[in-house]
């Protein structure tokens, strides 16, 4: 073997990867970015996560054969090889790379899996493919978007090469521009309005989904969220998507939303017009507007459980523990519910922050839906009126 490559397992699969000892920062840290082919093996509960996303779909939707999927930022071939490997319900996997040297890597780990009848290799620009193959009339019932950085140049092919019902799937490492820390390189990749706030990682996810629906309903497509998270530094959503323009006019009524928030006590709440954000009605201050975004919940309930159920008899999966705990943690979340945080509510009242179970707590007390989120330690989603917010964190204060 080549030193400037090792062998590894991963799920199922094993494949020939450039070997990390040779792209090491000075801080030692491997940096997959600089290796003549992209493999990060800190995204393996990414890829297991799609693993066993597209399993529960084939599973529980019904699809005419053949059945196909494509992954278009290949990389390894690591995610089209488990498909092929992990999820026997499939026919087909096309997987595509624009790099020459990332094309030659997939067509060798391609042959040493046996999956050479199984897994069609492309060499291409994904949208130049994507649209080809829909043109030629083959589509998909998962499209897997993982490119480095925005996934909005794709979004659009994406959709456009499913087949009714089927997922798409996306990964955005643009974390700080969706989420309004780099809100200028937001508001122009994701055609919004952003600034930053403190519950910018909620307002990225619904910034992704909410640009996902608009460039879904322009070719009369809706989309439904099955599951979406935030995890080190990206963002993972699946979405389910269907033909229909009234869905999609239904869709957009329904889901898409401005947020008016003001940054100095905590007030926000979603409002459908995009009119001047004026003053907090609370404290006074300018409020800001944020989107279009996604205004509804970010999961499918039914769905969630349907996952966690088919991760039985997964254990072989190498981020099992952390997959079944970031499951059930998004199983729990109230992600229709708005989400607040604490430490700026505390800081407006001058008081100290409270713990967040106790505050929770009292959130219920009064008659309130709310719990914790995935997004950060800090937040909590509710229902609550902003007088119950005001009074809980007082009451709940050391
Ligand atoms: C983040 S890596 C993909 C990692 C891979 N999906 C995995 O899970 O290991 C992005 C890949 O997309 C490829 N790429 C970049 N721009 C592309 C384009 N326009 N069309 C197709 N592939 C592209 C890069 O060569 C790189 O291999």
């Amino acid at each position: 073997m080549d030193e400037d490559f090792i062998l590894i397992k991963e799920g199922r699969a094993e494949i020939k990867v450039p070997n990390p000892d040779k792209y090491l920062r000075p801080d030692k840290v491997f940096e997959p970015a600089w290796a003549p082919v992209f493999y990060n093996p800190a995204q393996v509960l990414n890829r297991d996560v799609s693993v066993l996303v597209l399993k529960t779909l084939l599973k529980s939707r019904p699809f005419e054969r053949p059945v196909r999927v494509i992954d278009p930022f290949s990389g390894t071939g690591v995610r089209a090889i488990r498909y092929g490997l992990e999820v026997p319900e499939v026919d087909e996997i096309y997987a595509n790379d624009i790099d020459p040297n990332a094309y030659n890597l997939i067509l060798e780990n391609v042959r040493m899996n046996g999956l050479q009848g199984k897994v069609r290799v492309f060499r291409g620009d994904a949208n130049a493919i994507l649209y080809l193959l829909r043109s030629l009339g083959t589509s998909f019932v998962f499209v897997d978007i993982d490119p480095y950085g925005s996934p909005a140049p794709y979004i659009d092919a994406g959709l456009w090469s499913l087949r009714n019902g089927g997922v798409l799937a996306v990964t955005a490492t643009d974390v700080a521009p969706l989420s309004g820390s780099k809100h200028v390189a937001g508001s122009r990749r994701y055609d919004v309005r952003l600034s930053p706030s403190d519950v910018g990682l909620d307002v990225g996810l619904r910034v992704l989904l909410g640009f996902m629906a608009r460039r879904a309903a322009v070719r009369d497509r809706a989309v439904s969220p099955l599951l979406a998270f935030h995890s080190g530094h990206y963002y993972r959503v699946f979405v389910e998507v269907s033909r229909g323009a009234s869905r999609a006019v239904e869709m957009l009524s329904r889901e898409i939303r401005y947020l008016r928030i003001c940054t100095r006590c905590a007030f926000l709440e979603f409002s459908l017009e995009l009119a001047d954000a004026g003053r907090c009605p609370m404290c006074g201050n300018s409020l800001k507007i944020l989107g279009p975004l996604w205004g509804g919940g970010l999961s499918d309930a039914q769905f969630l459980r349907s996952l966690r159920v088919n991760l039985q008899g997964l254990e072989y999966m190498q981020s099992l523990k952390r997959l079944a705990k970031l499951l059930e943690v998004v199983e729990n979340e109230l992600t229709d519910l708005p989400m607040y945080n604490l430490v700026t509510l505390a800081r407006f009242l001058k008081v100290n922050t409270p713990p967040i179970t106790r505050f929770i707590e009292c959130l219920r007390e009064a008659g309130f839906k709310a719990g914790r989120t995935h997004l950060s330690p800090q937040c909590v989603r509710t229902n609550a009126t902003y007088d119950t917010l005001v009074r809980c964190t007082a009451t709940t204060a050391p």
